[in-house]
């Protein structure tokens, strides 16, 4: 199994000095927290993509966490994150069937979540992501803000990353090349059946200021 790690956005929203990947959760950064719970999920190879200004310090970052048994690499990510992920599939090497693709800034994802994806994988699925159900009601409106339709709760998930999907399938999604915002979508594009296993609250992505604090606070509450 192989894991595409995507570092490379700015991190517009977090606001902070430097790339969020780069930016530290409690004197750790978020790359190096993110990095440390996937090579627990024991993968054979990880592709690490950041920014092009950030390859060097990230090569010297996976030096020092070198002693994993997993091969570990770094490319330059590209200006959406679509084109960051496909930069990572072009680096996997052949023979790895499985690959998913995990968001850095999900920087506490617990490896249970890893080890959802990868059994739904392995029992035959094409892909798998994780998911959590949705407190609020969501409605779909048209561009004036008019609802359109109210999509019944109990279907309705937010979904999460490490994303999983059998290699091939997934290369062949981004060729397809359409715009979305994960790779699922590309996935269901195809026309593959792709299977939601159960997230976690922890495997949030860090976005704002706000989500860093929440991020530090479930720090402080894990052993
Ligand atoms: N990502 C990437 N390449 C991009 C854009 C995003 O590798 N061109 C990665 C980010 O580094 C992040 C993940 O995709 O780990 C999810 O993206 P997001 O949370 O939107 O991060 P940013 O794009 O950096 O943040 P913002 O949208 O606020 O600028
Ligand atoms: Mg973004």
């Amino acid at each position: 199994m192989g894991v595409v790690v995507v570092a490379a956005g700015s991190g517009t929203r977090l606001g902070a000095d430097r790339p969020k990947a780069f930016v530290e959760l409690v004197g750790v950064t978020i790359l190096e927290r993110s990095l440390r719970g996937v090579l627990a999920a024991l993968p054979d190879e990880v592709v690490v993509v950041v920014p092009p200004t950030h390859v060097d310090e990230t090569s010297a970052l996976v030096e020092h966490l070198g002693e994993s048994g997993s091969r570990i690499s770094v490319v330059a990510g590209g200006a959406e994150r679509t084109d960051s992920v496909s930069a990572g599939l072009a680096e996997l090497s052949e023979g790895i069937r499985w690959v998913l693709v995990h968001d850095a800034a999900r920087c506490l994802t617990p490896v249970a979540v890893f080890e959802r994806v990868l059994a739904a994988l392995r029992a035959g699925v094409v892909g798998a992501i994780p998911g959590v159900p949705v407190v609020d009601t969501i409605k779909v409106v048209d561009t004036g803000g008019v609802i359109t339709e109210t999509p019944l709760r109990e279907t309705l998930r937010a979904v999460q990353t490490p994303q999983g999907f059998d290699r091939e399938v997934l290369t062949a999604a981004h060729a397809a090349g359409a715009a979305a915002t994960d790779d699922a979508a590309l996935v269901e594009a195809l026309g593959h059946d792709v299977l939601v296993v159960k997230g976690d609250h922890r495997a949030l992505k860090v976005t704002t200021p706000e989500d860093l604090v929440r991020a530090e606070r479930l720090l402080s509450e894990l052993p």
